[in-house]
């Protein structure tokens, strides 16, 4: 029995442009900006994976927040794996297969296959570490290994994101031939440093693309399963549009809210909306988040969601009113940087900061 949860949105077209923009510029990668959860991983795994598998390139996938100390070694990682995987074969039958035969008798005669020549050490350098994977899994696959970063945006923050940044750009285009790249952050303020403002590592180098969020179609699916549920109820489709772009076009929310909605009978979008934002579950999670941090960020945080300027002198005087702390210009300059890294709140072009998450926004502003 299909669940709300099995609904899923498949864009292998959307897969297919980005490797045919890859393959025709090559030692050149992209950059594909967007924001938090709206389904960046999701994509990488089950669009791009299996088409490029399809079209006969070797994906190679790395999440480089999980080792933030030694981007590379995150790298080198992922491609020893795919390496592992083409040499180690994981069924019964290729184990077989590949078990050394020193003689075979065949018929009368006996045939003598000798050892399979051992390759040479991996380097411990990092730096030549991943040089030599990327030509190896190329070579013994005999295809082109497309390679995705994901997270790249780490690079932009640690001490030596720089010199992981060169390294990555040299191996990549002097192996053009043997791997493509796909780079996807979360920061598009990061991205941008890195790859279009003049002076960054990536200036020239990577191609930043804003990586489309999901469509009607999500909530379409939705409402569909919502119907075949409740044979005595629909949902209007233009309102759960509306729901999904207020909350951000992030594909999980979405379904918390209608999967809320099925099992409380509603059909009234914008009442949902509002009930669900006082949901126990979701108030927890965002007093848990609020209990982590200083008084200071706290409030900082609230005047945000009430959209004052963090900046403003009138934001700084207000904030003066609560005796735990003084406020000054420098210290919500670096509470704000704290609250950034942590992933609270986005940076924006233009518009300054923002809280990521719309609805803890709104349960901001409500407290
Ligand atoms: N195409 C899709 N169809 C249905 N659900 C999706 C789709 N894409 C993403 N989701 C769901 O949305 C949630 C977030 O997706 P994902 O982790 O890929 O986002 P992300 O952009 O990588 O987030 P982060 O920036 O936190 O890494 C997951 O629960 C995922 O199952
Ligand atoms: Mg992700």
């Amino acid at each position: 029995m299909i669940t709300f949860d099995d609904i899923e949105i498949r864009r292998p077209e959307l897969a297919k442009s980005y490797l045919q923009l890859l393959q025709a510029q090559p030692g050149r990668p992209i950059a594909l900006f967007a924001p938090r959860r709206v389904g960046k991983t999701f994509f990488l795994d089950q669009d791009l994976t299996p088409v490029s598998r399809k079209a006969r390139f070797v994906p190679v996938y790395a999440d480089l927040w999980l080792n933030q100390a030694a981007p590379l070694a995150a790298i080198n990682h992922a491609l020893e794996e795919a390496l592992d995987d083409l040499t180690v074969p994981t069924t019964r039958a290729g184990k077989i297969g590949k078990t050394p035969v020193k003689k075979i008798g065949m018929l009368s005669a006996s045939v003598e296959l000798g050892e399979e020549p051992t390759r040479r050490k991996l380097p411990d350098d990092p730096a030549l570490r991943f040089d030599t994977l990327v030509a190896r899994l190329a070579s013994q696959s005999g295809h082109t290994v497309l390679l995705m970063l994901d997270e790249v945006q780490v690079l932009a923050e640690i001490a030596d994101g720089r010199s992981a940044i060169a390294t990555i750009r040299a191996v990549l285009q002097k192996r053009k031939r043997d791997v493509l790249a796909v780079f996807t952050g979360s920061s598009q303020e990061a991205l941008a440093a890195m790859t279009v403002a003049s002076g960054g590592p990536m200036y020239q180098f990577a191609q930043l693309l804003d990586f489309p969020a999901l469509g009607i179609e999500y909530p379409k699916a939705l409402a569909k399963h919502y119907a075949s549920v409740h044979t005595d109820k629909t949902l209007d489709v233009d309102d759960l549009v509306k729901a999904f772009e207020y909350l951000g076009h992030k594909p999980a929310l979405m379904k918390d809210l209608v999967k809320w909605m099925s099992a409380e009978g509603v059909t009234d979008v914008q009442l949902a909306l509002n009930r669900f934002v006082q949901d126990g579950r979701l108030i927890a999670g965002w007093e848990g988040l609020l209990a982590s941090l200083q008084p200071f960020e706290q409030v900082l945080l609230s005047v945000i969601a009430k959209g004052h300027a963090p900046f403003a002198q009138g934001t700084i005087t207000l904030l003066n009113k609560d005796p735990r702390f003084t406020a000054s210009v420098s210290k919500v300059r670096a509470a704000l940087e704290r609250l950034r890294k942590s992933g609270v709140l986005a940076k924006t072009a233009g518009r300054g900061y923002l809280i990521d998450d719309t609805l803890f926004a709104e349960f901001l502003k409500r407290h």
